[in-house]
């Protein structure tokens, strides 16, 4: 089925007819058992050890790839894993463009990779297509690696014309999904080559399932990438898989109303005195803002009673983070500086509660900060 067709229905169905053949199970089955057994020689059921390939993995794996319009999906331990698998397959001396508003761990990772590998890294604002042209044309670049919206300033990047411009010179381009989710924007519909997500937010939904994906488009990474999974082993667990799979039946839902709720918070923000200035790139359910004054925002975060001060995003529940003391701490101040991510800059997950109950609780914690004040 296309996924982009009538994604509702493909997800909610996600896992149902999979297991007919033995008892008809609505829901998939966990499959825990970690060896298979075999009748005899050279004789397989397609399941020999569950590193290598496990039956709920596999339904999981299917429902992601046929969502992002991917070959392969890859369902692992964490967002941090998907990342290292995706650049399992670079060498020393290779060279990655990187848009510069991205999460603070691929920063921390990546400058691992260039001290360690001598991976190099080649900053791009997302926008100066002349500028992406020149690096790509060099044979050392070996992809182009972005976040859109960027995190967490919120700058959308144009995947299609960055693929027109990496893709003259045979470099790929591969997209962090997290923030938007195939429910908003696929971008191997729009030529990407490579998909990666931290299932930990959107997909999984409800701030209890590490994990990360990577999906694919063509056989030769396909490949790749499932010869380097089964050598270092960060597979997602199959209890994990299974929530996840559960999670992704109401991924239209939620993704449906985090983004109406989005609208309404930005609304009331952009009224808010206490707020400097608000960044929301018109879709989907995150939001960054600038209070007006640094000092408040210790109180105004012990004030909030609804919305929980705490380092995620992309749950049912609401969550607010100050990013530069969390998601970009291991970035020097003069970067985050450079990136506009200064300490009165909170990062809001608009979560799937009642949206007056949110515009209450942020309404009456900024008046707990005038109180305070005086
Ligand atoms: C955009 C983005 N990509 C990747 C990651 C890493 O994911 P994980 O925390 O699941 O390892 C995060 C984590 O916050 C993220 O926000």
């Amino acid at each position: 089925m296309a996924a982009s067709e009538d994604l509702e229905t493909f997800l909610v169905q996600a896992g149902n007819r999979t297991d007919e053949q033995k008892t008809g199970a609505v829901s998939t089955p966990i499959y825990f058992s970690t060896a298979y057994r075999h009748a005899g020689l050279g004789e397989s059921t397609g399941y020999d050890y569950s590193r290598e390939t496990n039956p709920t993995r596999d339904v999981l794996q299917q429902t992601l790839s046929t969502l992002e319009k991917g070959k392969q999906a890859f369902a692992v331990s964490s967002g941090m894993a998907a990342i290292q698998l995706v650049f399992s397959k670079f060498k020393s001396h290779d060279k990655i463009v990187l848009s510069d508003d991205l999460y603070g761990g691929s920063f921390r990772y990546f400058a691992d990779l260039h001290t360690n590998y001598q991976i190099d890294f080649i900053l791009w604002d997302g926008q100066d297509q002349q500028f992406l042209a020149k690096k790509v044309n060099d044979p050392q670049v070996k992809a182009v690696w972005l976040e859109t919206p960027s995190n967490p300033t919120m700058k959308e990047i144009d995947i299609s014309q960055t693929v027109a411009t990496a893709h003259q010179h045979q470099t790929e381009v591969i997209v962090d999904n997290t923030f938007y989710t195939p429910i908003i924007q696929r971008p191997l519909e729009e030529g990407a080559d490579i998909v990666v997500h931290s299932a930990t937010k959107y997909l999984g939904g409800h701030n209890d399932i590490l994990g990360g994906v990577v999906v694919c488009k063509d056989d030769k990474n396909a490949q790749i990438y499932e010869r380097n999974l089964n050598t270092t082993g960060s597979v997602l667990d199959p209890f994990s898989c299974w929530l996840l799979l559960r999670s992704l039946k109401t991924l239209t839902l939620r993704m449906e109303k985090h983004e109406r709720n989005a609208r309404v918070l930005v609304a009331a923000l952009e009224e808010e005195p206490a707020v400097k200035k608000v960044l929301y790139p018109g879709r989907g359910g995150m939001i960054s803002f600038y209070i007006r004054d640094e000092k408040d925002v210790d109180c105004f975060l012990r004030a909030l009673n609804v919305i929980s001060f705490a380092e995620s995003l992309g749950g049912v529940e609401s969550l607010i983070t100050v990013p530069s003391i969390q998601t970009h701490a291991d970035l020097s101040e003069k970067q985050r500086k450079k990136k506009h991510i200064t300490n009165d800059l909170l990062r809001l997950s608009v979560g799937i509660e009642n949206s007056s109950a949110l515009i209450e609780d942020l309404q009456q914690a900024f008046q707990k900060t005038v109180t305070a004040r005086k």
